[in-house]
């Protein structure tokens, strides 16, 4: 039997060698540009460099150079996570030195912020006066070791910059900078801190602008389960509230998570000439078993691009409209009435599919969609409207992690929208109008492209669309 590969076609992953974060996400001289952390040297964590490629419509990339390696004094042991700003033409960048400071080199570390500056794009230069930001600039009260993950952006004339931590005490906090030239920081204040409920510690934050609020979007660590949110081990979330820049603070009346699967991490926001707050994140989970680590010498993917919009005091997620010029074969079907499991008429493990379904609550028990099916194997997408949960299960996916995540829909009209992206190793679904989006790795045969439909009790998919995207 044919050994899959697990290679995505439509999604950017480590070309060779190990990925986490994306970093540096920017549209500078008309293309996008997406770093990441990166190990080159094996499929497992390592020594951070700064892996880049660039794309012009954000799903077909192509790899250039490592644009960061460990070999600097203030970032020896890694090149951790940061973000990028266009200044007078340059391409900024701004990113976290890792230095391990004693035997133990999981608790024994410093870390400092500093830039590397791009004339063209392709080669950086750190900056000698790195770093701009030491540990001398980290206030009272904040871990000394827990400092990283600059997120750059420019508000009212200045630069700003949030950098994730921790109180010492359990408690995950935001740090805010400012400065007028990306070299000299002054320290504003604590911008945000967890109440006991939201991790130990702050990685990665991002705060942007959206439809006249902000929006501060981070990845607790070690965040206890809310009900059926914040399942995984560390999650992602966000809040909707005000950016007092002049003290420094911002207030979310709530937060939410910002993707419901297993599989989403770090994400980070850019914005471009289109005026879209566009979204991505790493499509895996620390912790969680990543099978092409064995013997495949790569592991590590990035989510699809997703842009944010505000819709009241929410975010919706929705796929980029660039995805459509990818579509091919149409395989297209109109009301289907369900009765029990139907085998669909076209297969694949590279594809789009757009589903409605209409059922009647009372008369229904369970319906959805199995994917990549082929003899044990299958992802099973459902809905039960006597508990109004929607399930991703990948019990019985593959080879790799198994699990179910769950979101609460309230469906009143008896509608359900779908909108799921498969890619060879991911599926990531899109409810309704962006409403929730779970993402998640699965590691079937290649032999499993069988796609079903089936409920119990009535149910009609009054449409269904396939595209192969390729
Ligand atoms: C988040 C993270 C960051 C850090 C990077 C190291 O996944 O832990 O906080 O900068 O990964 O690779």
């Amino acid at each position: 039997m044919l050994r899959p590969d697990y290679r995505l076609n439509y999604h950017l992953m480590a070309e060779f060698g190990w990925m986490n974060d994306p970093n540096g996400f920017i549209q500078y001289n008309g293309q996008y540009h997406l770093f990441y952390q990166h190990y080159p040297y094996k499929s497992v964590w390592g020594p951070m460099h700064w892996g880049h490629a660039v794309s012009r419509d954000l799903m077909k990339w192509d790899y250039l150079p490592v644009a960061l390696a460990p070999d600097g004094e203030f970032d020896r042991d890694g090149c951790f996570s940061g973000s990028a700003v266009e200044q007078d033409g340059k391409l900024v960048l701004m990113y976290t030195g890792h230095v391990v400071t004693g035997p133990d080199k999981d608790q024994d570390y410093k870390q400092s912020q500093g830039i590397a500056v791009s004339e063209d794009g392709v080669t950086f230069e750190k900056w000698e006066g790195n770093p701009v930001i030491g540990y001398d600039a980290i206030p009272d009260r904040v871990s000394r070791k827990d400092f990283r993950d600059p997120k750059v952006f420019r508000h009212e004339d200045q630069y700003y910059v949030v950098l994730g931590s921790n109180d010492a005490q359990g408690n995950g906090l935001v740090l805010l900078y400012r400065s007028e030239d990306l070299r000299n920081w002054t320290y504003v204040n604590v911008l945000a801190v967890s109440d006991g409920r939201y991790g130990d510690n702050w990685e990665c934050p991002d705060l942007f602008p959206l439809g006249g609020r902000h929006v501060f979007m981070l990845s607790p660590q070690r965040m206890p389960a809310q009900g059926e949110a914040y399942r995984n081990l560390h999650s992602t979330m966000y809040g909707i509230g005000d950016f007092n820049a002049e003290a420094g603070t911002f207030r979310a009346e709530q937060y939410a998570q910002v993707d419901h699967g297993f599989d989403f991490y770090a994400p980070q926001s850019t914005l471009d000439d289109k005026g879209r707050r566009i979204i991505i994140g790493w499509m895996d989970m620390w912790e969680s078993e990543m099978p092409t680590q064995q013997g495949h010498h790569w592991a590590g993917a990035m989510s699809l691009p997703r842009e944010a919009v505000i819709d009241h005091d929410r975010l919706l997620f929705r796929p980029l409209e660039e995805v459509e010029n990818y579509r091919s074969n149409l395989f297209e079907q109109r009301d289907i009435l369900l009765t029990g499991e139907q085998i669909m008429e076209t297969f694949g493990d590279s594809y789009e599919l757009k589903a409605v379904f209409e059922f009647e609550a009372g008369n229904t028990d369970e319906f959805g969609l199995k994917l990549r099916v082929g003899g044990e194997e299958e992802t099973v997408l459902s809905y039960r409207p006597d508990d109004g949960l929607f399930r991703f299960n990948r019990e019985r996916a593959g080879i790799g992690p198994g699990g179910e995540r769950r979101v609460p829909l309230g469906l009143q009209e008896g509608r359900l929208e779908l909108r799921i992206f498969v890619d060879k190793s991911s599926v990531e679904i899109f409810i309704g109008d962006g409403e929730y989006v779970l993402t998640g790795r699965v590691y079937p045969g290649m032999e499993s492209t069988g796609i079903h439909a089936f409920a119990s009790g009535k149910c009609t998919i009054v449409s269904f669309q396939k595209w192969d995207i390729l």
